[in-house]
């Protein structure tokens, strides 16, 4: 998809869809108006016929307006203009472009006014009504995808403006489509060794990005717990996978992006129930959110530097897999009893962390599919936000709030701590059954006291359960909304 920004007169618009966002005030909005007026009154004729037109759920497409170079129109209802929010904004585009491509366009635009503050939303909801999925179909989809779009200024002065968010919710719409894609591909064939040379592919012919694989040798020398444990599928042997994204000053410290990379996760010993367990595919989400995000970055040729780290593996039961009760050391050298082999992602994660350390980050935000409690608490409208410093996670929920893609935090007191205290070894790896996500982000935050950190938990957000099941691209908006705020361009 292309996206554009343009000062042109609305009436003269040479275009197969003209969409003309409207409130329910008695005004309905100044782009309304001002094409009413051109078409003499012909509009708010056509619309008058239309029961609740401005109704946040309505999208008109009307004919016979005079004067109006457009080949359609279509009217999108936002509600109350006081009530808009971005969620609001972007559903309602996501109507419109699925009524216009229905009607049979492949080129759209829409009327802005002055407002510049919802066209990144507007062209994410518009990528993600292009969004297909047929990797593994043999009859591919024969639906056109929208090809165009473009933002019609009311002052020329805005243009620039316009045209910058354009592109930045271009870039954030793609990094999301790359995440869901690597999300929706099944576990045989998108395997730790698949994400490596995804990653390595990446950066191919990219002057700012790198991409390093951990040799099995180095993994075993610096991450013994990561390889180790998750060995069993030789396979599918686990990768840890490092990007690295310079477009700051050499000595600005990066943030680190450390996402969750388990390609299928049985459970292992502690085998999963068998209903839904085609859906842990998706626990690799997290690690999917940082390729799409440093994609993003490359992209905007952000000024920021960003290193992503990826551990990635499968949890399966195999003979050599490890047990409960067995105990282990981590690369931080504090033990682990493994109480439960389904509490997985948290032992790869910690090492990962530890790794982090070398790059000595700024701050450091781990993405992961890390528990089934986090469903139950949340659901699949926040993702858990746990930190251990209140700023980064005041900045973190701001950009979920703007963008649309929001967190809610949790505390991670000290007082839970003790849910992970073990007869055998250091902690264990599971703290029974109250306070899931939280003892579970207490578990990574004795890897973490070196750095600011905070942890998004994404079991509930990273993909849609049922008929229309598949991944979501979150939390590709809220990262790239704070990286994009700390490398200020927004
Ligand atoms: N990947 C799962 C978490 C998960 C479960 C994500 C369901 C999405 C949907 C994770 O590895 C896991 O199995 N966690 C266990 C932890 C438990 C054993 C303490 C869980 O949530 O049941
Ligand atoms: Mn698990
Ligand atoms: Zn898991």
């Amino acid at each position: 998809m292309q996206v554009s920004a343009t000062f042109l007169a609305l009436d003269t618009l040479k275009t197969q869809c003209l969409i003309i966002p409207t409130f329910s005030s008695s005004s309905k909005g100044d782009t309304f108006n001002h094409i009413d007026l051109k078409s003499k009154g012909t509009l708010s004729k056509a619309a008058k016929k239309i029961k609740n037109i401005a109704d946040p759920s309505t999208c008109s497409l009307l004919t016979d307006i005079n004067n109006i170079a457009a080949q359609r129109i279509l009217v999108v209802g936002l509600g109350k203009a006081s009530d808009l929010n971005t969620k609001k904004y972007a559903a309602g585009i996501a109507n419109a472009i699925k009524a216009a491509k229905a009607a049979g366009a492949t080129e759209a635009s829409i009327a802005c006014g002055e407002d510049v503050s919802f066209i990144k939303e507007a062209v994410i909801s518009a990528s993600e009504t292009n969004y297909v999925f047929d990797d593994c179909k043999s009859t591919k989809s024969t639906a056109k995808p929208l090809a165009k779009l473009r933002f019609v200024m009311s002052e020329r002065k805005n243009v620039k403006a316009a045209s910058k968010a354009a592109d930045q919710g271009l870039a954030i719409a793609n990094g999301m489509t790359l995440a869901k894609t690597l999300g929706n591909l099944p576990g045989n064939i998108c395997t730790p060794s698949y994400l490596a040379d995804a990653a390595s592919d990446l950066a191919r012919g990219k002057r700012k990005l790198k991409t390093t694989i951990l040799s099995e040798a180095q993994m075993k020398n610096l991450a013994w717990a990561l390889y180790c444990l998750y060995h069993a599928a030789l396979v599918s042997p686990p990768s840890l996978i490092v990007m690295e994204y310079k477009g700051g000053k050499a000595n600005q410290k990066p943030i680190a992006l450390v996402g969750k990379g388990l390609t299928f996760d049985a459970g292992g010993i502690s085998i999963k129930p068998g209903a839904g367990m085609d859906e842990m595919k998706y626990d690799m989400c997290g690690a999917a959110s940082v390729f799409g995000a440093m994609q993003a970055c490359v992209e905007l040729e952000l000024p920021i530097n960003v290193v992503g780290v990826i551990p990635s593996s499968e949890n399966l039961p195999d003979g050599d897999a490890n047990k409960p009760g067995d105990i282990v050391t981590s690369m931080s050298g504090q033990t682990i009893e493994i109480l439960n082999t389904d509490a997985e992602g948290r032992l790869i994660l910690c090492d990962a962390l530890t790794y982090t350390e070398r790059f000595e980050p700024a701050a450091v935000i781990d993405i992961a599919t890390l528990t089934g409690a986090c469903i139950v608490a949340l659901g699949d409208q926040a993702s858990g936000l746990m930190a251990n410093d209140d700023k980064l996670a005041d900045e973190l929920l701001e950009a979920g709030q703007s963008s649309g893609d929001r967190a809610w935090r949790l505390p991670i007191w000290d007082e839970y701590q003790s849910q992970l205290d073990s007869n055998f070894a250091d902690m264990a790896n599971i703290g029974g059954p109250k306070a899931g996500s939280i003892t579970a982000a207490c578990f990574l935050a004795r890897y973490t006291k070196k750095f600011k950190w905070a942890h998004l938990d994404i079991a509930g957000t990273a993909w849609k359960q049922g008929a229309a099941k598949g991944a979501t691209g979150r939390p590709v908006p809220l990262l790239m909304e704070f990286l994009m705020k700390r490398a200020r361009v927004i």
